[in-house]
């Protein structure tokens, strides 16, 4: 992705995740069903996947369905997979135009069959995309996926195939679903609340924090420079010091 001329010269952040909250809060308010917060939402996924083109943000990582979401009522799931199955549908040619590579982490198992071959499909025809990385955690949890990896690991040391002294951050990192993503340099989150919500847990380490109260269908692209503008300014130290 390369950034619009005349952009500011702060520096952009390289991976930038994002909780995608207040889609409910955002119908309530103008007396509609949720299944609408949600639609809204969906268009606001498309903005934003744009806005990080012509930002010069490479990878976009987007907390769609976590685990905890499986408990809400079957009507709101049901709604949530067709919106996924319509964005699926009817952002392929331009996520392929744009050279967008569409990338899942989560229990994919668990979702709906119609949803998963969509996502194959999608992830299939955009493999080769070199300008941006797009990927939805659905049916994601950290501690799950951190689970996990600490089981492929109990299994290759089982088997003989590794040291417990070669149980390494790294080794462990490479086994989690995000392997192949730089960790994100910025987490946002929408609607007000200031929490992970078991998102990324390992990755968000370093990461720098930006919250607005805007609710999610209201996130654009001016919203998304203001957390940019922001992060420019933030130093990062990594615990350790800056020197000048
Ligand atoms: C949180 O709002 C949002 C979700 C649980 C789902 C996010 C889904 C979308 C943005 C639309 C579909 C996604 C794609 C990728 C096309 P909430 O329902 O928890 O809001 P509330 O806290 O106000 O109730």
């Amino acid at each position: 992705m390369s950034p619009e001329a005349g952009a500011t010269q702060l520096p952009v952040p390289r991976h930038v995740a994002i909780v995608m909250d207040g889609n409910g809060r955002w119908a309530q308010e103008r007396g509609l069903p949720r299944s609408e917060g949600h639609r809204a939402g969906a268009v606001a996924v498309q903005r934003t996947v744009e806005a990080c083109r012509e930002l010069g943000i490479r990878y976009l990582t987007l907390y769609a369905f976590s685990t905890e979401n499986w408990q809400r009522p079957p009507a709101e799931i049901r709604a949530l997979m067709g919106l996924l199955r319509e964005f699926l549908d009817n952002r392929l040619d331009d996520l392929v135009r744009q050279g967008v590579r569409l990338n899942v982490i989560g229990q994919i198992e668990r979702l709906p069959r119609l949803v998963r071959s969509r996502l194959e499909r999608v992830m299939a025809r955009t493999a080769n995309g070199t300008q941006g990385t797009l990927t939805l955690a659905l049916s994601y949890g950290a501690r799950a996926e951190i689970t996990a990896a600490a089981r492929a690991l109990a299994e290759e040391v089982r088997a003989g195939k590794l040291a417990p002294k070669d149980i390494t951050e790294q080794a462990l990192a490479a086994r989690l679903q995000t392997a192949s993503l730089p960790d994100p340099d910025l987490v946002i989150r929408t609607a007000g609340e200031k929490r992970l919500s078991n998102f990324l847990l390992w990755q968000l380490s370093y990461a720098e924090f930006w919250f607005t109260d805007l609710c999610w269908p209201d996130f654009d692209r001016e919203v998304l420079r203001q957390a940019l503008d922001e992060f420019g300014r933030r130093q990062r130290r990594f615990g350790g010091l800056v020197h000048a």
